[in-house]
């Protein structure tokens, strides 16, 4: 899966932009605040209808106009594919082969990417929260019914605390709506458990190795924890019964995959509180590299790499390793502020997009 042509209007700080003839090894140069990123990130928004980088997705419109619009055209088994993406105040709408998709779910993921960037590193430092993002932007990518259930679960969360605040205020209220909902409460969150274990085991059949590419002596294993792992549909029942008047007293539902947490085990401690930045890095990088494995391995997909600044990130010796041993498959793109970072061997087979200050716009 490639994608052979970019398009942008009014993507960031690109009023228009047109690229073709991408190639397996794409080099995107240019000095700080020309535009890299977002190259990277309007790929990564054609595939997920989000962007990495904010919350709100109107930061990717072009100061001073209303609509931002990338128009990708893809290469898959000797045939392609037009995907339109237009973001404006009113909402988003896409685009297949110019039918119009209604529904975003049936227009993302038309191809899979896998992102490396300084901004990522908040998986590995931040709260639970970036975590269980991380995984749900994972999974949403390999299980289309994963994101249907977690909105159920999180629908029925909603109404749990809902209910609980209204118990918290009245004592008097009925207890059965509390019981409707914890047998729904087990059954997703028992399937969502389920395949965040699942992709989490598949991560660590590949990390271990991976990362022992970059540090000898050391270990990395990623550890899922969750209050309803190793339990089945009835224990979570159960579970969630033992911890009812806990929760009815705090007015507030603390059990179930919302709680949910990952560690990365560096040496078999946690690398957010032990581990130097960077060995922070080498393990986000182990992280996306592990995925690209499971989507190439596991799934038989082939994903597209965005490498965002990761020469600034690591030492000659991991670039070079990295570089060498990614599957030729693969297309990537990969931003620099220096070509002279990249192996002349590597620059000679791809494609170079040098993007100068000068204009926002190369029409
Ligand atoms: N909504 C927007 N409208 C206009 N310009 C924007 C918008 N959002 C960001 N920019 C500008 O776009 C430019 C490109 O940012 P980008 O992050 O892509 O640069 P970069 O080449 O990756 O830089 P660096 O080497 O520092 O990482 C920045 O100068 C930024 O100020
Ligand atoms: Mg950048």
């Amino acid at each position: 899966m490639y994608v052979r042509k970019l398009e942008l209007t009014n993507f960031r700080n690109y009023s228009k932009y047109k690229v073709d003839e991408l190639e397996s090894m794409n080099i995107i140069i240019g000095e700080n605040g020309v535009g890299k990123t977002s190259i990277l990130e309007s790929i990564y928004v054609c595939s997920l209808a989000r962007t990495f980088k904010s919350n709100d997705d109107y930061v990717i419109v072009k100061n001073n106009t209303d609509y931002s619009k990338i128009k990708i055209e893809l290469d898959y088994q000797d045939k392609t594919k037009k995907l339109d993406f237009t973001l404006t105040s009113i909402g988003k709408k896409t685009k297949i082969n110019n039918n119009l998709k209604k529904r975003i779910s049936d227009f993302i993921c038309q191809y899979k990417v896998i992102l490396f960037s300084p901004d990522e590193l908040r998986i590995i430092k931040e709260s639970p929260n970036t975590r269980r993002n991380y995984l749900n932007i994972a999974l949403a990518q390999i299980n289309k019914s994963y994101i249907n259930v977690l909105n159920k679960y999180n629908v029925l969360i909603k109404n749990k605390n809902d209910y609980l605040k209204k118990v918290y205020i009245n004592s008097n209220m009925d207890l059965t709506y509390l019981d409707v909902l914890d047998s729904k409460i087990a059954e997703y969150g028992f399937e969502i458990c389920k395949l965040r274990a699942e992709y989490i085991e598949k991560l660590n059949k590949y990390i271990k190795r991976i990362f022992y590419k970059f540090r000898r002596n050391d270990t990395l294993y990623i550890k899922y924890n969750s209050q309803f792992l190793g339990k089945s549909v009835s224990e979570i029942v159960m579970l969630l019964k033992r911890n009812r008047s806990n929760e009815l007293n705090l007015g507030l539902t603390k059990t179930g995959i919302h709680r949910d947490d990952i560690e990365f085990l560096h040496n078999e401690v946690n690398a957010k509180d032990f581990s130097s930045q960077g060995i922070q890095k080498l393990i986000l990088l182990s992280l996306k590299l592990a995925e690209l494995e499971v989507l190439i391995n596991d799934y038989y997909e082939e994903p597209i790499l965005l490498l965002d600044d990761l020469f600034s990130e690591l030492d000659s010796v991991n670039q070079n390793s990295i570089l060498n041993n990614l599957n030729k498959n693969i297309q990537v793109f990969i931003t620099t502020t220096d070509i002279n970072n990249i192996k002349p061997s590597m620059v000679k087979k791809a494609k170079v997009i040098e993007l100068s200050r000068r204009d926002d716009s190369n029409e």
